[in-house]
């Protein structure tokens, strides 16, 4: 055979190959016996050995290939890849269809489509010219890891995108970029086979499928990752390839190559996405695979689009999750903790029980109120339940169990780590600890101030912040800036070096990005995200500081009560003098990364309505902001200009009634560059 023949017949056996891996994984059917496929699998081979320089990235001998990794390179993702609110029942479902309409016309007609929410990993990938270039995991929504290699070994995810059977238009902007999301998950026979090869090895079993998924995929040898057998369902499609429905868009994936999984549904209205979740609830267990709940979506791309963000999930779509799973246990002993803020929060311990999958030896308890509503004994037989990865709740007590011995608990009147007067304010549910130096929150905020995601100091485990606060060397996180290394060596398992590395460490830090700073303060309900979203919006710690409550409730992925948090911090003398002390001790606040170049955009407020053909709606939104500009969600006098996409909204029309400029999406995309 010479090349040029080699070269027809690898192409066939390509596309052979191709077919019956879409048969099997999407359409659930199969032409041919494992056997034969694994032969043409097998001549693949052989041609490619003899002419290596005929091997594509798309070829299906490429699923296992290169050397492991010693890590996984970051990648931002194009768009945040967002997750979704919970809801548990119908009720819970018709306030939201309440609460969609105010952000919709009068008398706006909505439909919905369903699907299963599967128990996995959601990955994110993207092909160039058809062919799959990157593969990442979600991480924290904005960067992930570079997985590609490791998700190349899933037969389920095409690495030649099928496009013949796409209606034309559609077909030109595939060939250029476009990006897939879904969910990488394990059937219930792959995952139980492995646990029983973990058991026969005396290894520790795989709590659950979630976690089984990511291991998996996180493995820097994609041989294991190959070994494991995962799936692979595709969801959503964020390049518009002119989609208009969910319907279409999972149409699309199916025709992409891709199984956008089975028993999905349109539904007209809510009473029908009820009996579709009646559906799946019952059909559940004789599934092959796990599903926690149904994800219900508005069907409208462009209502979608409208619906917007709130917080980090899409207005326009909520998860519907099952019950989740209970049993019953006892409570051994209730006991106090304190928290950062001081707050003392009474947790359950228990008789450790086996739920969903995981040993559950602690319940929170919250506070006084919720003891007494559940009228919870030490003692007594309580059902005990389990959602995702929450920390498990007490949901009932079992009366009848009580055989006399059980014991009340009462909130202790001295803080059970300093012994200050516990105190609590009519207007609060939460007992706290009333000395503001309490050793436990102290302890909680120092912890919090060195670890990976804030100042990331290596060196101060809590044994030696303990020490520290013990030898009165540290109070507050400003305090470690003045630890020499003699402070450090007297201490306990300190050894000459270690101090001085501690001390080089604690040095290195005082140099910090803006979000990380805020990370650090530990205000509550201010995680790493909302700290990157503030850091973005303010560019400097002092305009943070300064931030009125509505401008803070103004940034768009800012809700009302987050807000409210960090107007209050903010507000309050010992952390405002916080803040000035670190910066007194040298802290160097970094720049942030996003470079406000005077451009036309500088200031602007700018609002986006209709869907853009060129960039979603968090692209536009990721670009306002590098050009300096500021994204803002409805229009007002104030506003500089509407971008106006295909189908717009009302806004459009509110901008024209305003006397607002209107611009089209070409002459945006003229502005940016
Ligand atoms: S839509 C806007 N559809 O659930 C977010 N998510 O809590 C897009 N998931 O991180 C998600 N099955 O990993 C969607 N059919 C499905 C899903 C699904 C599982 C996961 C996904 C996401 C999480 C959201």
């Amino acid at each position: 055979m010479n090349k040029q023949t080699a070269k027809v017949r690898i192409e066939k056996l390509k596309k052979e190959i191709n077919h019956h891996r879409y048969l099997y994984h999407v359409l659930d059917k199969q032409e041919i016996t494992d056997a034969a496929l694994d032969s043409l699998k097998h001549e693949l081979d052989d041609l490619e050995r003899q002419w290596p320089d005929l091997i594509t990235p798309d070829s299906p001998t490429q699923r296992v290939g290169g050397q492991p990794q010693d890590k996984f390179d970051k990648v931002r993702h194009r768009s945040p890849m967002l997750s979704l609110n919970d809801s548990f029942s119908l009720r819970e479902i018709q306030e939201w269809e309440t609460r969609l309409a105010k952000f919709l016309p009068p008398d706006q007609k909505v439909d919905y489509f369903t699907e299963l929410k599967m128990d996995g990993l959601a990955i994110s990938l993207i092909y160039k010219k058809g062919i799959l270039v990157r593969a990442a995991t979600r991480g924290d929504g904005n960067v992930g890891e570079n997985v590609t290699q490791n998700i190349k070994t899933i037969e389920a995810i095409p690495l030649l995108l099928s496009t013949e059977n796409l209606p034309g238009n559609t077909r030109r902007k595939v060939a250029s970029e476009i990006e897939v999301r879904g969910e990488v998950f394990m059937s219930k026979k792959v995952f139980e086979r492995a646990n029983k090869e973990q058991a026969k090895k005396n290894l520790p079993l795989y709590a659950n499928p979630r976690n089984i998924s990511a291991g998996s995929v996180r493995q820097l040898d994609p041989q294991i990752t190959a070994s494991r057998k995962l799936n692979f369902v595709a969801y959503d499609l964020p390049t518009n390839i002119g989609q208009k429905t969910h319907e279409q868009t999972h149409k699309f994936l199916r025709l992409l190559g891709f199984s956008a999984g089975g028993h999905n549904q349109y539904c007209q209205d809510v009473e029908s996405v009820e009996e579709y979740y009646k559906k799946i609830s019952k059909l559940r267990d004789k599934l092959g695979y796990w599903t926690d709940g149904i994800v219900i979506t508005v069907n409208d791309n462009s209502l979608l689009a409208r619906l917007g963000v709130v917080g980090k999930a899409p207005r326009g779509a909520i998860a519907y999750k099952f019950p989740a799973e209970q049993a019953t246990t006892i409570v051994e002993d209730i006991r106090v903790q304190v928290g950062r803020t001081g707050a003392l929060t009474p947790v359950a311990h228990l008789r450790p029980v086996l739920v969903a999958g995981s040993t559950v030896a602690r319940a929170t308890l919250h506070n006084m109120d919720e003891i007494n509503r559940l009228d919870v004994k030490i003692g007594d037989t309580v059902i005990i339940q389990k959602a995702g990865d929450i920390i498990p709740d007490i949901v009932k007590v079992l009366p009848k169990m009580r055989n006399g011995n059980e014991k009340l608990f009462n909130m202790p009147k001295k803080c059970p780590v300093c012994g200050s007067p516990v105190t609590k304010k009519s207007e609060e549910v939460a007992h706290y600890c009333s000395n503001k130096d309490c050793y436990a929150m102290q302890h909680q905020q120092l912890s919090h101030f060195v670890s990976k995601k804030a100042y990331d100091i290596e060196g101060l485990g809590p044994k030696i912040l303990e020490q520290l606060a013990k030898a009165d060397l540290v109070k507050n996180p400003a305090d470690l800036f003045d630890l020499s290394e003699s402070d450090l060596e007297p201490l306990e398992r300190f050894a000459e070096k270690a101090a001085v590395n501690t001390i080089e460490a604690i040095r290195n830090s005082k140099k910090v990005t803006l979000q990380r700073f805020i990370y650090a303060l530990g205000i509550r309900h201010v995680g790493e995200e909302t700290s990157i979203d503030l850091a973005r919006e303010f560019s400097s710690i002092d305009k943070v500081m300064k931030a009125s409550l509505a401008e803070l409730e103004d940034v768009h992925e800012i809700g009302g009560v987050v807000a409210k948090s960090i107007h209050i911090f903010f507000n309050d003398k010992k952390n405002i003098s916080l803040v000035k002390n670190l910066i007194g001790k040298g802290v160097y606040i970094l720049p942030e990364r996003v470079i406000k170049r005077k451009s036309s955009l500088t200031g602007k407020r700018i609002v986006v309505t209709g869907i853009l053909e060129s960039m979603s709606r968090e692209e536009a939104k990721e670009k306002i902001r590098q050009a300096g500009g500021k994204w803002v969600s409805s229009v007002s006098k104030n506003t500089d200009f509407v971008v106006v996409g295909d189908n717009p909204g009302s806004k459009a029309a509110k901008a024209k009634k305003l006397g607002v400029p209107t611009i089209s999406e070409r002459a945006w995309q003229k502005l940016l560059k």
